[in-house]
């Protein structure tokens, strides 16, 4: 068995950043214990606030917020902190490296119906001497020094970026950490499998209607349809594509505030952007690159295509 620490060392990542990733890791476990208690725990409900985007709170997206936030404020190589649930950045040391953000609990309206849930984080240089300044977050995607999600469903798993590909973990009780299950991801060069939210098609731009449409209704494919698959929650739907190819696609639509989609850049597109591409696929919005979009605000929304590189041309292709 080869642990995650093992496996980070092997990969000669190096040891600040090491620490760091052990400090997300232990948050994940605490994260876990808490969602394996569900509705004992009393953490299924909704609260009264909202986020910064209007949406409401759920209990748990506090709680997780709360022990992420926790632990990498006892890890003095973290600079600075961006998280869905915070307004604005949480300083850190200011002697960190490392400017950290996460959405703590992705795919919150699964909570209430313990369906699956997830954390996804993107680890950046600190680039600025000033612990309080959002400069840290406003890079390119392709500047990230590791990234990776951590998915609790009826196993939790993780799955890890740093420079060296991209590889998979399970949480065992036994040891009390990841052990490596997936020692190097490649995505399948396609798969008729798309993960898609089709209640949205009226709200999309009509190549993107007639297009999905046509997947799914065999015309494209001539043949066999393309599956549909649809978790609601970005960490769940991206993980069968890691595993199965295929694509996940969550578009730009014509609704007012959903111009841009419903996805974050900074701790959604971009870290699942690394992810797929050091597995081999392509993550797309619209016709640029996800890791080439500079972050221009903590909060801001992308279009999303990402998958098995020959679906991503495909849809790139028939959308543009
Ligand atoms: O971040 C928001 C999120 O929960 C993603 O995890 C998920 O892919 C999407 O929203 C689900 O959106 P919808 O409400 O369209 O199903």
């Amino acid at each position: 068995m080869i642990t995650l620490s093992q496996q980070l060392q092997t990969d000669g990542v190096k040891p600040s950043l090491l620490e760091l990733i052990e400090h997300l890791i232990r948050a994940a476990a605490d994260i876990t214990k808490l969602v394996n208690r569900g509705e004992l725990e009393g953490i299924t409900g909704q609260t009264k606030q909202q986020n910064i985007q209007g949406e409401v709170q759920q209990t748990l997206d506090i709680e997780a917020n709360r022990l992420i936030k926790n632990r990498l404020l006892q890890c003095s190589h973290v600079k600075t902190l961006a998280s869905e649930e915070e307004d604005t950045v949480v300083p850190g040391f200011d002697k960190g490296e490392y400017a950290v953000a996460f959405d703590p609990l992705d795919g919150s309206s699964n909570i209430a119906v313990n369906g699956q849930i997830g954390t996804i984080f993107s680890i950046l240089p600190a680039t600025s001497a000033d612990s309080t300044s959002e400069l840290h977050f406003k890079q390119a995607g392709h500047a990230q020094l590791a990234a990776g999600y951590v998915l609790y469903g009826p196993a939790t798993s993780l799955m890890l970026t740093t420079a060296n590909g991209t590889r998979g973990y399970t949480w065992c009780n036994k040891l009390n950490t990841f052990v490596r299950t997936f020692a190097e991801l490649k995505l399948p060069t396609q798969n008729q499998q798309v993960a898609i939210n089709f209640a949205n098609h009226s709200h999309w731009p009509k190549p993107i209607q007639s297009y999905l449409t046509r997947l799914l209704t065999c015309k494209e494919s001539g043949g066999e349809g393309y599956n549909m698959r649809w978790n609601a929650a970005m960490v769940s739907d991206v993980h069968r594509v890691m595993l199965q190819g295929g694509c996940f696609v969550y578009p730009q639509e014509q609704r007012t505030g959903r111009e841009q989609g419903k996805l974050r850049l900074l701790y959604e597109a971009a870290p699942m952007a690394m992810l797929i591409e050091n597995a081999g696929g392509l993550a797309y919005s619209g016709q640029q690159r996800i890791l080439d979009i500079e972050v221009a605000k903590l909060h801001q929304r992308v279009p999303v295509v990402l998958g098995s590189p020959d679906n991503v041309r495909g849809y790139l292709n028939q959308c543009n």
